[in-house]
Parts: structure tokens; sequence; C-alpha cells
């Protein structure tokens, strides 16, 4: 089996990847906003999922890197897009000004429209994409149907109709599942995909990440009552100020911790198909779960 990475290496074989990339996005404001915004660190989770889960089905990270890459602009463009006025309207993302505060809503619009066209443009572009057009195309298309309408934006869209409202446990499994869960979803999908993985393994990834990606959304929602802003990096308590419907304001903090363990625990399950290789993601989701940014 290929080698093992820690959580560092990748981080910093995906921040050089991204920057690599980043050089063939324009020189414009526009560009100059979408470097800021992806450069101002992040945990990667979602590139770093890509990565783990090419390299535990057997293929080459290498081969996954412009994937990995495509999918953090385009989580990047969600959180610009995210924390404009007329969405969460929060002035702090991962401990700096909100791209709309530091380059204005226009160019912050188009910063996370540039990063969600050039995810895919830079991924087309790519050596590997040229080599082997027919994965490319697979990787593509589960990242496009993840990240649209029927999966993160029909998310977001319910995350505003929801505002103010008492909605039922279902709507909020549903919302989460889509805005946060998709993709997660489509990074650990992908990884696969890169690996040539058997249709099992895409499955059992999927299940793997919709659960992950729930308890990931139930702690995001935790950390914005309990968290520490300078740690987290953005505002706390942005959903009540919003009155957004959460697993918080649901169920309590103490029941939504145990609801995020629980997913946890079903994540763990769903990783027992990759056996011992799934090692790493054992230790990383546990590692999500105690969070503190
Ligand atoms: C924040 O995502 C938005 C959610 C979908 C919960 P992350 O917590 O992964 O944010 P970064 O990338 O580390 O800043
Ligand atoms: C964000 O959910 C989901 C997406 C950006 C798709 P939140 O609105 O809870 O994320 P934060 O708390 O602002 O990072
Ligand atoms: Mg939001
Ligand atoms: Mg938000
Ligand atoms: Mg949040």
């Amino acid at each position: 089996m290929n080698n093992r990475y820690t959580t560092e290496e990748y981080v910093s074989m995906i921040d050089a990847a991204l920057e690599k990339t980043l050089e063939k996005c324009g020189d414009n404001v526009v560009s100059e906003a979408m470097k800021y915004s992806v450069r101002n660190g992040g945990k990667r989770v979602r590139p770093l999922l890509v990565l783990e889960f090419c390299r535990i089905c057997g293929g080459d990270i290498n081969d996954a890197l412009p994937f990995a890459c495509a999918v953090e602009m385009i989580h990047t463009y969600s959180l610009i897009h995210d924390d404009l006025p007329c969405m969460d309207n929060d002035d702090m993302r991962r401990g700096q000004p909100s791209c709309h505060i530091k380059f204005k809503e226009n160019f912050a619009l188009l910063a996370g429209d540039s990063l969600l066209t050039f995810a895919f443009s830079s991924v087309l572009n790519s050596e590997v994409a040229k080599n082997d057009p027919a994965m490319a195309l697979e990787a593509l298309s589960v990242l496009a149907e993840c990240a649209g309408n029927a999966g993160m934006i029909g998310g977001q869209v319910i995350d505003l109709e929801s505002e103010g409202k008492q909605i039922s446990s279902d709507t909020l499994e549903k919302m989460d599942r889509l805005k946060t869960g998709a993709l997660i979803k489509a990074s650990c999908v992908i990884g696969v995909v890169v690996a040539h993985g058997s249709d099992e393994a895409k499955l059992a990834a999927a299940d793997f990440a919709e659960k992950l990606g729930q308890a990931f959304q139930v702690i995001d929602d935790i950390l914005d009552v309990i968290g520490n802003e300078e740690t987290l990096g953005k505002p706390v308590g942005s959903d009540v100020q919003s009155n957004k419907s959460t697993y918080v304001s649901l169920l309590g903090l103490e029941l939504s911790e145990q609801f995020a363990k629980k997913l946890t625990g079903e994540a763990l399950s769903c990783l027992e198909f990759f056996g011992e290789e799934a090692v790493y993601l054992r230790e990383f989701s546990k590692k999500l779960l105690s969070r503190r940014n």
C-alpha cells in the first residue's frame, strides 16, 4: 500500500498545490480576492479527504491533487458567499476580515463565482485530466452534482428559508446533509474515483461522508455557541443573531453533543469496508469531533 502521510504533510501539499494553481487565476482585483480567501488558512478538511481516500484505494495522490484543489476552491467560494450581508452577514472568516469586508461586496461576489468556474477549468487543464479524461469526467460530474442545487446550494436554500422558523428534525437533517454533507461526500467519492476504486468503495466512502458531514455541521453549530472567536476565526453567536435553525436551537447543547458523537460512531463503522488502511481516517474523524475551530 502507498506511503502514509500526516495531517501536516497533507496540508502543506495542499497549500503548495493551491498556490501553484492560483498563479493562473488572473491578475485583477478579483484574482486578488480569490487568493486572499483561499490563502486565508482553513483546516483543508475536504481536500485532505480527497487525498486520503485516493491513497487508501491504491491511487497516486499526485493525481488527486488537482481535484483536491478544486474541492477547496468550491468550499472557499461557498464561504465567501455564505458571509455576504444577504446571507449570514459575517465580517470575519478564518481569522481575517471576510472577503466582502476586504474587497467590497461586488468583488467578493465575483471572487466566489470565479473560484467556482476556476475549480473546473483548472482540473480540465491538468495533466491527469488530459491523460485520463474518463476518470476526470466522472469526478467532475460528482463535484458538479454535489455542489449544485441538488447538493450544497439546495442546503443553503433550506438554511435561508428556515431562518426564524421552527423546522422539523427531518428538514434539519436534509439541510445539513446538503449544505455541508454534499461537498464532503464529493471529496471522499472523488478520491475513490481518482484511484479507480470499485463501486462498493464509492458507496462506502459516500456512506461514511454523509455521517461525517452531518457530524461536522452539528459541531459547527455547537462551536457557534460555545466557541472562542479567536480560535474559531469567525464570529460566535452568528446563528442566534440570524435566527438560524440548527441542532443546538432544536435539541440544545447537550443532546447536540451526544448526536455528533453518535454520528461519528456511525461514520467509523462505514470505514470497516476499508480495513486497516483506514486507520488515519478513523483518527481524523475522532479529532474532528473534539475540534475547537
Ligand atoms: C465551515 O467549514 C463551513 C461549514 C460547512 C461548516 P470548515 O469548518 O471546514 O471551514 P474552514 O475551511 O476550516 O475555514
Ligand atoms: C455553511 O454553514 C455551509 C456552507 C458554506 C455551504 P454555516 O453558515 O454554518 O458556516 P459558517 O459557520 O458560517 O462557517
Ligand atoms: Mg450559512
Ligand atoms: Mg455562515
Ligand atoms: Mg456555522
